[in-house]
């Protein structure tokens, strides 16, 4: 028996509530008959503008479910837009999470096609839709065609980091800057760098979530419906063979993931992505696997922001199936995928066309050790996160002073001081800006230079935060320190002119302050009042995680599971 025959196969006055209005919407009888009905969670808004086409995605969809004998029934879920939200997408991304597994929950549905794109739309539907464990098959939107800006095309987010310096430093005009905003991308699709949206596709796809090159196919072509379809169809089956989520949510699909993030030179954001991921789907995983598993991996995706080329070109050299070939024994190549196949025979199906694009292991861009490292040490007791690809090398042993600043605002309003104390040695601090302090752990941890250094032309600085950085970005960045400043972890401590020592390939970053020093500063420390008491902002200040754990919320972590519940109709 199905799930959906829980509602459609009752009897009486309750069962006729379950079935009259859907013969109101036009369905016949034949949603009723004991084929698998799936749910289209469609993440589709104009809040959202990387997410806009999964309209025109979502009846791809249909098609392929009505093709392969179910019922489509699409509905809508919150979406995040990265660009839009304020404070922060990142401080809805439960709120989506729990929205999507309620409404699995909840209604009469075998199986779901979850269709996401801007960067927390694919962690949001799969965190979601792990706890609740329906069979479900992910399609995320897909990059974007890149514009053309000076003479060549123009990468999402990185060009902008990259340009806005030009202005700062008075190499370009503002005006060109504010004409480069209609040169950032020809169309529907999400960043088409390998930032966060890239990144959680392609991990996704690795993970067996999605079919076949459906992270890297662009936004708007026809590879794309062709994939839309096909997923419809997966879903259909999945949910005729009873396969839930959790048969590819493992720890060895966990462990790949880690590794293709660290091939790709992944966002960072990726790291608190998974954590959350793999708490609902009840896998372990800590950051200390997550720097294990990445040391030993090339980095062989030449992709800005780490190298040269973007998404479509990703596509063109076989994508996630042809990255996955590549990788063989560095991956758990036996896993079962929403496809029907293992891993390895996607890798083995794949069309490999451009090994400058996706180089072979013997010849990387980068040798293994240079993926995302996580460093611990007197200022981060529960971990910190830098991407090394991204990194200057130069700077990843480094000691300096702290320059440190309270919030992002107070950054902004100082740091073209003229009689500001900073130099290309100076250690830039920014607390207050992680999950709980800011709220919503915010992506400003990429810090930009003083003006008097970029005219210099310093083009990086070590710089340390509790914040994200947007996947996009680049620069000797620390990130996600834990715990936090705004729960009282050590970073809430650090003074102007204290010395900090990072050392990545020692995984250490330290505080190079006395033990009754600290104690003396941690006596005067006060917390200050969360900035917002009610609403969804003061349940997730009250039950937010530290980012080593994902930043999920406390309660929402695991599996509530599908069970069709009590009834009041
Ligand atoms: Fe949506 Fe970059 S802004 S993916």
């Amino acid at each position: 028996m199905t799930r959906s025959a829980g509602w459609f196969g009752e009897t009486g006055k309750v069962g006729f509530y379950h079935r009259n209005k859907l013969f109101g919407e036009g369905f016949d009888d034949e949603i009723f008959d004991g084929r698998p009905v799936i749910g289209i969670a469609n993440s589709w808004s104009q809040l959202a503008p990387c997410n806009v086409h999964l309209r025109r995605v979502a009846e791809a969809v249909h098609d392929g479910i009505l093709a392969a004998g179910g019922v489509p029934l699409e509905f809508n879920t919150m979406s995040l837009g990265e660009t839009l939200m304020r404070p922060t997408a990142m401080l809805f991304r439960n709120l989506m999470a729990m929205e999507v597994e309620e409404t699995l929950r909840a209604n009469p549905l075998d199986g779901v096609v979850l269709l996401s794109s801007c960067d927390k739309t694919t962690p949001a539907m799969v965190m979601g839709a792990a706890s609740a464990d329906l069979p479900a098959v992910l399609v995320t939107g897909g990059p974007s065609l890149p514009g053309r800006f000076q003479g060549r095309p123009m990468a999402s987010g990185t060009d902008v980091w990259r340009i806005s310096e030009e202005v700062r430093a008075g190499r370009l005009p503002e005006s060109e800057f504010r004409y480069a905003e209609r040169c950032n991308s020809r169309g529907n699709g999400h960043c088409n760098t390998m930032g966060t949206a890239s990144t959680m596709a392609s991990i996704t796809e690795a993970m067996g979530l999605q079919l076949p090159t459906s992270a890297s196919a662009l936004a708007l072509d026809a590879e794309r419906f062709r994939i839309a379809t096909r997923a419809g169809a997966r879903a259909v089956e999945l949910a005729r063979a009873g396969i839930p989520m959790s048969t590819f949510l493992t720890r060895e699909s966990f462990e790949n993931a880690v590794r293709v993030n660290a091939a790709l030179g992944g966002s960072t954001n990726a790291v608190v992505h998974l954590l959350a991921m793999a708490g609902r789907a009840e896998v372990p995983l800590s950051l200390e696997d997550i720097d294990r598993l990445s040391r030993d991996v090339p980095l062989l995706a030449d992709l800005l922001p780490s190298g040269r080329f973007l998404m479509p070109e990703f596509h063109e050299a076989g994508g996630v199936p042809a990255l996955v070939a590549e990788l063989g024994a560095l991956l758990h190549q036996d896993l079962p995928t929403v496809s029907g196949m293992t891993l390895r025979e996607v890798g083995a199906a794949a069309r490999r066309e451009r090994d400058d694009v996706i180089r072979p292991l013997a010849d990387p861009v980068q040798p293994a050790g240079s993926a995302l490292a996580v460093l611990r040490g007197s200022l981060a007791p529960d971990g910190a996160v830098i991407k090394q690809s991204a990194a200057s090398p130069g700077l990843l042993k480094h000691r300096g002073r702290a320059l440190v600043f309270d919030s992002i605002e107070e950054y902004t309003d100082r740091i073209d001081d003229p009689d500001i104390e900073v130099d290309a040695e100076t250690v830039l601090v920014l607390r207050n800006s992680g999950p709980r302090g800011y709220p919503g752990m915010p992506e400003v941890g990429n810090l930009a230079l003083p003006k008097r250094l970029l005219q210099r032309g310093i083009t990086d600085m070590v710089r340390i935060s509790d914040a994200r950085m947007s996947g996009t970005s680049y620069g000797t960045v620390v990130l996600h320190v834990a715990p936090e400043a705004a729960v009282g972890g050590p970073l809430a401590l650090v003074r102007d002119g204290d010395e900090i020592e990072l050392d990545v390939p020692g995984r250490r970053l330290d505080l190079l302050v006395g033990t009754e020093e600290l104690q003396r500063r941690r006596q005067e420390w006060v917390p200050s009042a969360p900035l917002e008491t009610r609403g969804w902002t003061r349940l997730y200040v009250e039950h937010v995680l530290q980012a080593d754990r994902g930043a999920d919320l406390d309660f929402l972590v695991g599996r509530s599971g599908s069970a069709v519940g009590r009834r009041s109709t």
